[in-house]
């Protein structure tokens, strides 16, 4: 197994660093997520503890006492002559990304999406019988049913963003057109804009097209304002109810990120965007606001993720590039899933604004509950979205999320949502469940809470699937 070396191991733990608190604990927590996420496998060997102290700029003791922590917890052996390589502790998966949910978990908190709403049966009763003169063809339709790009053009422009059918790309879900830019624009080594933190699978599909993710960190204040697009090809931008922070970006921080990022093809990932609470202010689409902005669009928060439906806004000459891409990938998205989205969208004036009351009930519900149960858990209050991340009392979130995992209680892990393995100290909550059940959800991790300074060795890893 291959090496990591010093300098690149600074890169991906500059991020821990960056905090407050002994850098000896930054450097052990910052090597423990990066082993538990993969992006340092078992069996990779480290840097000598004098070579990693000298980049670092800090004191042969301090990475010494990271090691031995490490060494402690089973993240690190060291062997005479074979210097320290990266472990799991004993019985830990070698793949933890192999353990998706069956559905059997106690209470699972990687989703962040809602039950369907209950006029979907309607839909879909509906949509059978649009298939019927559909039928007689042979199904395929690589660019999206045109009823569909119809529709969603049509619930752009509604928005403010002027959209012609041609500009509509259908796909299933917004990380499949993710993907499928991600297969057009760029070439393996190029690099990517990415939000930090952002929604994980955005940065699974970075690291899966071997690109270099450079980090734009966010919070729920908003991004960083010394951001510059750089040689980055393509940026990965949430304006609205960025997942896990919830910052909604208003007209001059859009205008502002956009001028900083020129060079670069901006993708605004929208996914969200329908899904504002009721008293959240409206601000103008990326798109609208300059030439050449991308826009990611899906029905799987406003209305309901098992769809799988999604789109791409962009210039028709990219719409026809990024559908031919799809003939090696899955050639056209189902038909009869995308009948019933149209039925869908023409409910929006009846879906949405039910499903934005029902978002920010139940958002307060969480919040009050988790203020009883867990008072020193800090958190930003959002105006849109489905999630809370919150700030804990130290950094433990990868703990919690593996004591959970033993439990039956399914948690994201702060450092998911990074390439650094940091924010060990935030974890995020989706709001999704009824607001009846915030209190034992509360109750339940503040249970977990307390088995904390219990818990050794353990033999699971959190999982990575999250939505
Ligand atoms: C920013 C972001 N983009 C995309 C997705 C996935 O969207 P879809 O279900 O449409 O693929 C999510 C899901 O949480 C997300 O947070």
């Amino acid at each position: 197994m291959a090496g990591v070396g010093a300098a690149r191991l600074t890169v991906l733990l500059r991020p821990s660093l960056a905090g407050t608190g002994p850098a000896y604990a930054a450097i052990a927590a910052g090597l423990r997520g990066l082993a538990l996420d993969g992006r340092l496998p078992p069996g990779a060997r480290l840097p000598s503890e004098r070579e990693l102290a000298a980049v670092l700029g800090l004191s042969r003791t301090t990475v010494t006492a990271a090691y031995d922590v490490l060494r402690a917890d089973g993240y690190l052996h060291s062997a005479r002559g074979a210097g320290s390589r990266v472990a799991l502790p004993a019985g830990r998966p070698a793949r933890p990304e192999a353990a998706v949910s069956s559905g059997a978990d106690r209470l699972d908190l990687t989703v962040a999406a809602l039950p369907a709403p209950a006029v979907l049966l309607d839909a879909v009763t509906e949509a059978a019988a649009d298939l019927r003169p559909l039928l007689a063809g042979h199904g395929l339709h690589p660019l999206g049913l045109p009823d569909l790009r119809e529709a969603i053009a049509a619930h752009l422009s509604a928005r403010g963003l002027r959209t012609t059918v041609e500009q509509i790309l259908v796909t299933n879900g917004a990380l499949h057109g993710w993907d499928l830019l991600l297969r057009s624009l760029t070439r393996p080594g190029d690099r990517v804009l990415v939000e930090e933190p952002t929604y994980p699978a955005v940065l699974d599909a970075v690291v899966a097209h071997r690109l270099r993710a450079v980090p734009l960190p966010v919070d729920s204040e908003g991004w960083d304002r010394t951001v510059r697009a750089g040689a980055a090809k393509v940026a990965h931008l949430t304006p609205d109810f960025h997942n896990p922070t919830g910052f909604h970006a208003d007209s001059r921080r859009r205008r502002a990120v956009l001028a900083a990022l020129r060079g670069a093809v901006v993708v605004a990932d929208e996914t969200f965007v329908d899904v504002g609470h009721p008293d959240a202010p409206d601000h103008p689409p990326l798109a609208s606001l300059g030439p050449g902005v991308v826009t990611l669009g899906s029905m799987s928060k406003a209305f309901w993720a098992g769809l799988r439906i999604g789109w791409v806004r962009a210039e028709p000459e990219l719409v026809l590039r990024l559908a031919q891409s799809r003939a090696g990938q899955d050639l056209a998205g189902p038909v009869l899933d995308q009948l019933v989205a149209v039925r869908m969208l023409a409910r929006s004036a009846e879906v949405l604004p039910a499903r934005r009351r029902l978002l920010q009930q139940q958002r307060d519900a969480l919040v009050a509950a988790m203020a009883e149960h867990l008072p020193t858990w800090q958190v930003a209050v959002p105006r849109g979205g489905m999630v809370l991340w919150y700030e804990l009392p130290g950094a433990f979130s990868t703990r919690l999320a593996t004591l959970g995992q033993q439990d039956g209680i399914r948690l994201t892990a702060g450092p998911r949502f990074t390439l650094g393995g940091h924010h060990d100290r935030r974890l995020r909550l989706p709001f999704t469940m009824p607001a009846s059940s915030a209190g034992a959800v509360a109750a339940a991790l503040a249970g977990l809470v307390a088995q904390l300074d219990d818990v050794g060795a353990t033999t699971v890893v959190p999982s990575r699937w999250t939505a």
